[in-house]
């Protein structure tokens, strides 16, 4: 390599390196591409992610590749979720950090004790101790559960194996050892002891006891002597419960856990804090705490926020809402919680099981009781339960039940009810309640008890005596002296001759 070849290489590079130096030095931040038109990818480390990268914040300007990724995001511009089953595992969610995956492939960085593969993508088997195994593998970590055996449990021990059979070698179990650490090689068949301490779940120099009989508790999974106190205690529990270390005791999952996976319990064996958050209505680590959210209510139907199952005092459950009691209960606030019923009855005035309907005005004083019956009777010429009805044609009152007057009818009616209609003919209208004669006689031109005959058509003036129907001239003259008729009858000798054809008529 001659001088000049190094001298050109030497100023290609220079080139290079300024031009790199120069795009790097033109773009703001956030921004890439030769003429920085490009916006770095929204999932690259920004704001306080930075930090944890050394500062190192956005995208370099060549390709725009991010210098890290927003949790939970891989590839080269971090445009790539990780799988959901990467933020599963104990340590992440309880750390808060993201455990997140590799960036290249997206490979998961940890991984729950019971699921496996690079993505956390498999479920050990069921066959499985615990149901957990290795990761990259998928072995049983924990041994097989009775029956099985090989590294991940599929195979099934001989029928011939009573008692189950060692996950490695597949031989039969005596009675005994079959539950040491480690199978067959670690049992000391002699004197029928575990070499290896026992597999999780037992207890005891032969591992025979389990225990949740140890500890006499049914969901407890792992268990270990407290020398000093001479007793067994629980150390782990069964997935779905928590150890709980101040009451020594396992307690179960607040069932304000949000479930997220089947195959990883809602809250952590360790603290019982929920994994996937909680419910909606529950609130605190544990979500073991329940607030209705229901306004006025004073408890919600469990697991419910917004269902109420009683109402506080002062309201009541009406369609689903808390209802004021209502402001005619005679007692302020006091009302039954579910039905609003006024427990002290209504304000007067008012009437119904929530106080709801107001007594009619035709009640007297507006009273009445709970079935909104007027209860101080009513106001005048009204009758029935409510008063509802309008006296007929009454003088006065009439009987609060029957409607029939109390003091006889207005003139122009009769009858018990006083709605007969007097004959039109009574004078002045009137007639007897009792037998409808009309009581003042008749009008001009009828006569009879009703007035229901007309005085004969050649009645002076068409007048005649309301009993008889006698023509009123001559009646009249009649009650008089025969000396006072003639004096009479000169003074209107006109009349004279009808007169008596008249008199006549009613003498025969
Ligand atoms: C870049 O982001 C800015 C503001 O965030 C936006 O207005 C602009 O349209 C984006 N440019 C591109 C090319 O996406
Ligand atoms: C997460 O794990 C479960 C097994 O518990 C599996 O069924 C599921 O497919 C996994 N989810 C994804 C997105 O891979
Ligand atoms: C075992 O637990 C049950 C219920 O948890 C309890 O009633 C019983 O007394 C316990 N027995 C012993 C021996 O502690
Ligand atoms: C399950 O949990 C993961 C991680 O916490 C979360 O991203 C996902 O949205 C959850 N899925 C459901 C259905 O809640
Ligand atoms: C109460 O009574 C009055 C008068 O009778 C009536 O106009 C009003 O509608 C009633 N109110 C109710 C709530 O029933």
């Amino acid at each position: 390599m001659d001088g000049s070849l190094i001298q050109r290489i030497l100023i290609i590079a220079l080139h290079i390196t300024l031009f790199e130096i120069e795009t790097h030095a033109t773009c703001d931040f956030g921004v890439w591409g030769g003429s920085c038109q490009y916006n770095c990818s929204t999932t690259c480390y920004y704001g306080n992610e930075c930090s944890s990268n050394g500062g190192k914040c956005g995208c370099e300007q060549l390709h725009g590749n991010c210098y890290g990724c927003a949790k939970n995001y891989f590839g080269d511009v971090c445009n790539k979720a990780c799988n959901q089953n990467c933020s599963l595992s104990d340590q992440c969610v309880l750390s808060g950090l993201s455990c997140g995956c590799e960036r290249q492939l997206g490979y998961c960085n940890s991984c729950p004790k019971t699921l496996w593969g690079n993505y956390c993508d498999r479920a050990c088997s069921i066959r499985c101790i615990n149901l957990e195994c290795d990761r990259t593998s998928g072995q049983c970590t924990s041994g097989c559960k009775k029956g099985y055996y090989g590294s991940d449990c599929s195979s099934t021990c001989s029928t011939s194996c009573i008692y189950g059979c060692d996950q490695q070698t597949a031989g039969c179990f005596p009675s005994y050892c079959v539950n040491c650490n480690g199978g067959l090689p670690k049992c000391d068949q002699s004197n029928r002891k575990c070499l290896n301490g026992c597999i999780d779940g037992f207890y005891g120099p032969s591992c025979d006891k389990t225990c949740a009989v140890v500890t006499n508790n049914t969901v407890c999974t792992k268990c270990q002597p407290l020398i000093s106190v001479g007793i067994t205690v629980c150390t782990e529990c069964q997935p779905e419960y928590y150890y709980d270390g101040v009451i020594g005791n396992c307690k179960t999952c607040s069932t304000g856990c949000k479930t997220n996976n089947t195959n990883i319990a809602k809250c952590f064996p360790n603290t019982g804090n929920c994994r996937f958050g909680c419910s909606s209505g529950w609130s605190g680590l544990r979500c073991d705490t329940f607030t209705c959210s229901l306004a006025n209510c004073e408890s919600c139907v469990a697991n419910h926020p917004t269902v109420c199952e009683r109402c506080q005092t002062g309201w009541y459950l009406d369609s689903g809402q808390c209802v004021r009691c209502s402001d005619n209960c005679a007692t302020l606030n006091s009302c039954d919680t579910t039905s609003g019923t006024c427990t002290g009855g209504c304000k007067t005035g008012w009437y119904g099981n929530t106080c709801k309907d107001n007594c009619t005005t035709n009640c007297n004083q507006g009273e009445c009781d709970s079935n909104g019956i007027c209860s101080s009777g009513c106001n005048s010429k009204r009758y029935g339960q409510k008063c509802d009805l309008q006296c007929p044609n009454c003088l006065t009152t009439c009987n609060r039940n029957t409607g029939l007057c109390d003091a006889g009818c207005v003139d122009g009616y009769h009858g018990n009810d006083c709605l007969q209609p007097c004959n039109s003919n009574c004078l002045n209208n009137k007639c007897s309640q009792l037998d409808s004669k009309c009581s003042s006689g008749c009008k001009q031109g009828f006569y009879g008890e009703f007035c229901q005959l007309p005085c004969g058509s050649n009645c002076d003036g068409n007048s005649c005596n309301p009993t008889t129907g006698a023509c009123s001239g001559i009646a009249f003259l009649a009650n008089m002296g025969m000396a006072r008729f003639r004096l009479f009858s000169k003074l209107f000798t006109g009349n004279l001759h009808k007169s008596r054809r008249c008199m006549h008529l009613r003498m025969r």
